[in-house]
């Protein structure tokens, strides 16, 4: 059985303060919830704060990115460890929005997830599809690539500290999800794509979740899909009660 993820990426939003006071209020809203795994994953600066903020309580914390370096002359980057040292167990790479607007590719997002797992963290791997690429039938040879590329030569023991998010790019933000049976299509192939090129047992495991405007009314639909183990949700987790209703779905 695979223990459904519901993750929210803040992007860049929110003070430390307001960091805070997010989940001040979302902890006792899920708190009784133990059958899913709930991860919060705020901007940087506000990591160590959060940190302290949901100890003793059942919220994770993820950040939104970093190097693959473990220290240097790197100015500007955040090394996994000193994620560690925040207080994180996750970390997200490859968003979309890294891979448009900061040069982020395959082989970049593959150096980070190996660098992030060796330091001890679990990645949120992003893939997904333009609506050019969609629309002219590429869905799945995009998908392809990017798994490939982006989890080449990962241990299938390292599987265990992978999660998988299938993000459409035309979905992110702009209200359109994509209907159940859409995403259910391309998690399938996902996990079909994992059967082979690892193995079956690694392809059951793995969690594989969905972005795209996952609000509180459309997230049930979504998680009754077979091959739907969570969601990477962005605006509706800036709010700590529809995030709540979306993570108690
Ligand atoms: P929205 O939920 O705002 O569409 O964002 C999705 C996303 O990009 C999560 O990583």
């Amino acid at each position: 059985m695979r223990k459904p993820v519901i993750a929210g990426n803040w992007k860049l939003f929110k003070t430390i303060g307001e960091s805070v006071a997010l989940v001040q209020e979302l902890t006792p809203l899920v708190a009784k919830n133990k059958d899913i795994e709930i991860i919060v994953a705020p901007v940087f600066t506000a990591l160590s704060r959060v940190c302290d903020a949901i100890e003793g309580s059942n919220i994770k914390l993820a950040a939104q990115d970093c190097y693959w370096e473990e220290e240097g002359a790197f100015t500007g980057e955040v090394a996994p460890k000193l994620l560690k040292d925040a207080g994180c167990s996750h970390v997200i790479i490859g968003h979309s929005e890294r891979r448009q607007y900061f040069g982020e590719t395959d082989l970049t997002v593959n150096k980070k997830a190996k660098a992030a797992i060796a330091a001890g963290l679990n990645v949120i791997v992003c893939v997904g599809e333009s609506l050019a690429e969609r629309e002219s039938e590429q869905t799945f040879s995009v998908i392809e690539t990017q798994i490939q590329g982006s989890l080449s030569g990962l241990a299938a023991e390292a599987f265990t500290h992978v999660v998988i998010a299938y993000e459409p790019v035309w979905a992110i933000g702009t209200g359109k999800t994509a209907s159940d049976a859409q995403a259910q299509e391309v998690h399938g192939f996902i996990r079909r794509l994992i059967a082979r090129l690892y193995s079956q047992s690694v392809a059951d495991a793995v969690r594989i979740l969905y972005g795209g405007s996952v609000k509180p009314d459309n997230v049930k639909g979504l998680m009754a899909q077979p091959d739907i183990d969570g969601a990477l949700v962005g605006g509706a987790s800036l709010k700590a009660e529809s995030f709540a209703a979306i993570a108690n779905f």
